[in-house]
């Protein structure tokens, strides 16, 4: 289940690393609510060292790496991992445009290119929910951090979604052409785990002093915005095979305007995590 789970997100971030910024971004998109505001809520509530060595955990184009790297000041040592190669490509190339020295790296978060006590601090924005095996990844988050060292990650959960997906599975129902596409809104049943669970997962893996919270706010958006920008519908979409994408687009849309009085209604739900490595 993992393997498969990894190869259809994989593919995904192949398909859309050229284009991820534009939806995403505020400094490189036309995000207006985006990865930057993100993660300067993730920063917020973090504590660093001086001159940190960091990491960011599934940087993906890097733009939560470099919102870190102007919350620091440019002061600290700063690296990037993410599974994808094209995500990983157009991070160095990002990294080029603004200006920025950043070791970005391709690996996945089961195994990490890194020696054990790497790093003072990890941080992971709009990820952690991605990856199939948890416990493995605080494991091995645990090992490439210092004693004392901090990790904080945020990342969609719980009902976050749950009326798009719920359409969009009803939308698939039994079209062998979209089995794809109902495998992938259907990954959002393991994807999204809950405030306990998360608490459950950090004592796990060994981290203490642990601050967990949600953040829950219930939008109404204008259907076709929504669908053509938000990067799990994004996710989603790659897994339609490409001469049906026009269709399968128009045809959910019409099903959200018809559900959209106000608006199509969704739960935009996030935690943010956030423990230490004993010393
Ligand atoms: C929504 S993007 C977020 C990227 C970045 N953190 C940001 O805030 O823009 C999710 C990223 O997680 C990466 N990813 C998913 N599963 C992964 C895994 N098991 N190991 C490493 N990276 C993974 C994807 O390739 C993708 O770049």
């Amino acid at each position: 289940m993992h393997d498969q789970a990894k190869k259809r997100i994989r593919e995904t971030y192949r398909q859309t690393a050229e284009n991820y910024d534009t939806g995403v971004s505020e400094r490189l998109g036309d995000s207006r609510w985006g990865i930057e505001s993100l993660t300067g809520l993730l920063l917020r509530d973090m504590r660093f060292s001086d001159n940190p060595v960091v990491l960011d955990l599934a940087c993906g184009t890097g733009l939560s790496t470099f919102k870190l790297i102007e919350h620091l000041n440019g002061d600290g040592e700063f690296h990037g991992v993410d599974f994808s190669p094209e995500m990983i490509k157009q991070a160095g190339l990002n990294a080029e445009t603004l200006g920025y020295s950043i070791d970005f790296r391709v690996g996945d978060t089961d195994d990490l290119p890194y020696p054990d006590e790497s790093f003072e601090a990890i941080i992971s924005n709009m990820s952690f929910q991605m990856f199939p095996d948890k416990p493995k990844c605080l494991e091995e988050a645990y090992r490439v951090l210092r004693p004392g060292g901090s990790i904080a990650l945020l990342y969609g959960a719980g009902s976050h979604l749950q009326e798009l997906v719920s359409l969009c599975l009803e939308y698939a129902g039994d079209r062998p052409s979209l089995t794809g596409f109902k495998k992938a809104v259907n990954d959002v049943s393991w994807m999204h785990i809950d405030l306990e669970e998360t608490q459950r997962l950090f004592w796990e893996a060994g981290f203490r002093r642990p601050l967990i919270y949600g953040y829950h706010r219930v939008m109404h958006v204008d259907p076709k915005q929504f669908w053509h920008t938000n990067p799990y519908t994004a996710l989603w979409r790659t897994h339609v095979p490409v001469d049906l994408r026009e269709r399968v687009d128009k045809e959910i849309i019409s099903l959200m305007e018809s559900k959209a009085s106000r608006g199509f209604k969704v739960n935009w739900y996030t935690i943010q995590a956030y423990g230490s490595k004993p010393r």
